[in-house]
């Protein structure tokens, strides 16, 4: 019983909705924990009555045993489909025979891409095009600025932004590798010295130096953020946020991106 209750002390979600172990870790430790039970189950049937599975059997059992324990963990319903799913990927990518060193390649470029995600719980999607347009709407070419990109991705928002206020100060800061060295490495090409990549986590970065803080993250990191916003960025200054609000705080602006429901939010300092 006592073991129970700190195994759900471990899986249950702090104030800020943070889970303590990370989901993509519980998710893991529900398929190892479903490949021993499944192999126990089998071991002892086998000494039991002397029968021994097919394998596609034991993918069977282990699918509905990591859906089972991923429901019974209250995990939210796409990770019980993922349970469900990945035993018999991992079943096909057996039979196709490949090479290891192409898993272990296929391994670290999505940790590159995407590993970040484990701790920042904000994946890489891009700003579509009608944001970066509502965005600079929201510039006055007048006065240069200096504009800053927390979790800039491959740069995308701020090579646009450049192409159409060539004057104004860029920086982005990014926690991905991937994503970062390719966001270096097109500031570099493209010859802009008004456009900085930083490698790093948004939340070491001083927000006092810039006019515009740009963000594009996650529900789960804004309230975080915006502590931050306003204890660092300075009077006249001015924090957007596409499509998460911060909750309890009314934007001074919000345009809607040509999506349903899906805004550009302003807030003025
Ligand atoms: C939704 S994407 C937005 C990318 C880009 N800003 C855009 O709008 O196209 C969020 C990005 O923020 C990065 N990120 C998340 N948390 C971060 C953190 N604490 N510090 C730096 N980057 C972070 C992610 O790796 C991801 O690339």
């Amino acid at each position: 019983m006592l073991k129970f209750r700190f195994f759900s002390d471990l899986l249950k979600l702090t104030p800020d909705r943070q889970r303590v172990i990370p989901v993509a870790l519980t998710a893991l430790l529900i398929q190892m924990s479903g490949v021993v039970l499944v192999l126990l189950a089998a071991n002892l049937f086998h000494r039991t009555f002397n029968v021994t599975f097919f394998p596609v059997y034991v993918v069977i059992a282990l699918s509905c045993v990591a859906a089972l324990i991923a429901r019974f963990l209250r995990l939210d319903w796409w990770w019980c489909v993922i349970e469900a799913v990945f035993p018999w990927l991992v079943w096909f990518a057996a039979t196709l025979q490949l090479n290891p060193q192409i898993y272990l390649f296929l391994f670290l470029f999505l940790f590159a891409l995407c590993g970040a995600t484990l701790f920042s719980r904000v994946p890489y999607y891009p700003s579509p095009d009608r944001a970066v347009e509502m965005l600079a709407q929201q510039l006055s070419p007048e006065r240069p600025l200096s504009v800053l990109d927390v979790g800039s991705g491959f740069g995308g928002v701020l090579f646009g932004l450049s192409e159409k206020f060539p004057r104004f100060r860029y920086a982005g800061i990014e926690l991905a590798l991937f994503p970062f060295l390719v966001s270096w490495c097109r500031a570099k090409l493209r010859g802009e010295s008004n456009v900085s990549i930083h490698f790093g986590n948004y939340e070491d970065m001083d927000l006092a130096a810039f006019d515009v803080v740009y963000a594009y993250l996650s529900p789960v990191v804004m309230s975080g953020l915006w502590e931050k916003v306003q204890r660092e960025m300075l009077p006249g200054t001015i924090f957007i946020s596409y499509e998460f609000v911060v909750h309890g705080r009314k934007p001074d602006f919000a345009i809607q991106c040509g999506y349903e429901e899906i805004y550009l939010y302003g807030w003025k300092m």
